[in-house]
């Protein structure tokens, strides 16, 4: 690894997440000393090919697969305890160090198994009412982050003070057990084997919630760290930091396609506050965007083509690009690129450049459309709007392109990409106003373009 000129990045995913992010933060880790992951939780999902081998991450920074560099959950992560420690062990039986370096901040908000449950309870709840569901991951993000914003939320530091955590639980299952029976289908909803053991008449039980939290907590201790503190004296030390977001821009509460979206900040700003760095700390905003588009769950997506029909380009999308979500294993929506939903990506989050991912997916199709625009209620517009009801109604307007045959998987060099393929990056960053600094020709490390360096200074 070099040694740092104390410069930062954030990583950003600008759609809908899975725009292959973790691939990415794994490749700018060779030039970083801390990695920091600043919203989110175990909703997240990348799946990392280092030499021929998978790994799929959920919790802990992509940066924990190399050797020497720091892991930080900053405060603006939830977390549940027995994931990170399942997901640690699974790293620690493959040989990968994680317990010394991994720091968690004392101020994250815990994800206990009431949360899922009352995830899992309200989509069926949703289902059931007008068939609208979020199509949530189930994992306990919105109700945990709920808890956080009320200022009822059990924190990691608590973990340190058992009475205070039984009192302060206690509070919080009476509370939500009160919501539970008020969904009188929660006894009749199946949650599964994992949760079983916490229920009882369809209630969250004290005693094993808080044995297993005490448990954990053992685990938990010695990484818990004051991670702002941390962040600022690697910095001062000359330390690169990457901060690695989670979801992405489609999906941030204020931003995204709200309601169906998740329940945190995905946008680059808040790699500040859920690190706790100042904003000025944040020198380089590096915006991960599929060549196409993708989607899990609910929710209006304008280019969503006809995905699950063989012979289409959705389809060859769907299949060649192995859209499948890592975390759920649900198919993804496919569809074109939207030029005017990264406009409102680049604006939100300030980006500095682009990285195209899954370029070689588009390998074979004769014609490729970009969406350049749409049509709503009659008039044209050129950027994504803000409320999901119109995005539901707009109707994409495409410039069509010419593909190419050559593949791409591998290439390396800007100049060796077929001029069709350069063509189309070339109109991507007119549309969207923004250059693009790296291509990603497959999921491997070593197959990636470098226009311009994020670690490197201007
Ligand atoms: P939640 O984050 O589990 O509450 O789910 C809310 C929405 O965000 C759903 O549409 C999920 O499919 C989506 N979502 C959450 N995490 C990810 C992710 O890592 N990639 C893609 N979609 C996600």
């Amino acid at each position: 690894m070099n040694t740092g000129n104390g410069r930062n990045v954030v990583v950003v995913g600008t759609q809908w997440g899975d725009e292959g992010k973790g691939k990415l933060v794994d490749w700018l880790t060779e030039s970083a000393h801390g990695v920091v992951r600043f919203q989110g939780g175990h909703n997240a999902g990348h799946t990392l090919v280092i030499n021929g081998q998978k790994t799929a991450l959920h919790l802990i920074p992509s940066g924990i697969m190399r050797p020497g560099v720091t892991c930080y959950i900053g405060n603006g992560v939830v977390l549940s305890c027995a994931k990170l420690l399942e997901e640690a062990e699974g790293l620690e039986r493959a040989g990968v160090r994680v317990r010394e370096r991994l720091r968690i901040s004392q101020a994250c908000p815990l994800i206990l198994p009431v949360h899922a449950v009352l995830d899992l309870a309200r989509e069926a709840r949703r289902g059931a009412q007008d068939g609208q569901k979020i199509g949530t991951t189930g994992r306990g993000i919105g109700p945990a982050y709920e808890d956080k914003v009320a200022r009822r939320a059990l924190r990691v530091q608590d973990l340190r003070h058992p009475e205070r955590f039984a009192t302060k639980l206690r509070e919080l299952l009476a509370l939500h057990n009160q919501t539970l029976l008020g969904f009188l289908e929660a006894a009749r909803i199946d949650f599964g084997d994992a949760l079983a053991p916490y229920l009882k008449n369809g209630a969250v039980q004290f005693e094993p919630v808080y044995e297993e939290a005490m448990r954990h907590a053992r685990a938990i201790e010695p990484m818990m760290a004051d991670v702002s503190r941390e962040l600022n004296e690697a910095s001062r030390g000359g330390a690169n930091l990457l901060f690695e977001g989670a979801q992405g821009t489609l999906l941030d509460v204020d931003h995204g396609t709200y309601p169906f979206v998740t329940s945190s900040n995905c946008v680059a700003g808040n790699a500040a506050a859920g690190a706790g760095v100042g904003p000025g700390a944040l020198h380089y905003i590096l915006g991960i965007a599929k060549a196409y588009c993708t989607r899990v769950g609910g929710g209006p997506f304008p280019t969503e083509l006809a995905w699950e029909t063989p012979g289409t380009p959705g389809y060859h999308m769907s299949t060649v690009g192995a859209e499948k979500g890592v975390t759920t294993g649900r198919s993804r929506r496919c569809g074109w690129f939207d030029a005017a939903l990264l406009k409102r990506s680049a604006q939100v989050n300030g980006l500095s450049g682009l990285c195209i991912t899954k370029l070689d997916v588009l390998d074979g199709l004769p014609t490729l459309q970009l969406g350049i625009g749409y049509e709503l209620d009659g008039a044209r517009i050129d950027i994504l709007p803000l409320d999901a009801d119109d995005i539901a109604r707009c109707k994409p307007v495409y410039e069509t392109l010419d593909g190419w045959s050559q593949s791409t998987v591998g290439v390396t060099r800007y100049e060796q990409l077929p001029g069709n393929a350069q063509r189309y990056l070339q109109r991507v960053e007119q549309l969207t106003g923004v250059p693009i600094h790296i291509v990603s020709t497959s999921p491997d490390r070593e197959h990636t373009i470098t226009v311009r360096h994020p670690f490197l200074a201007d």
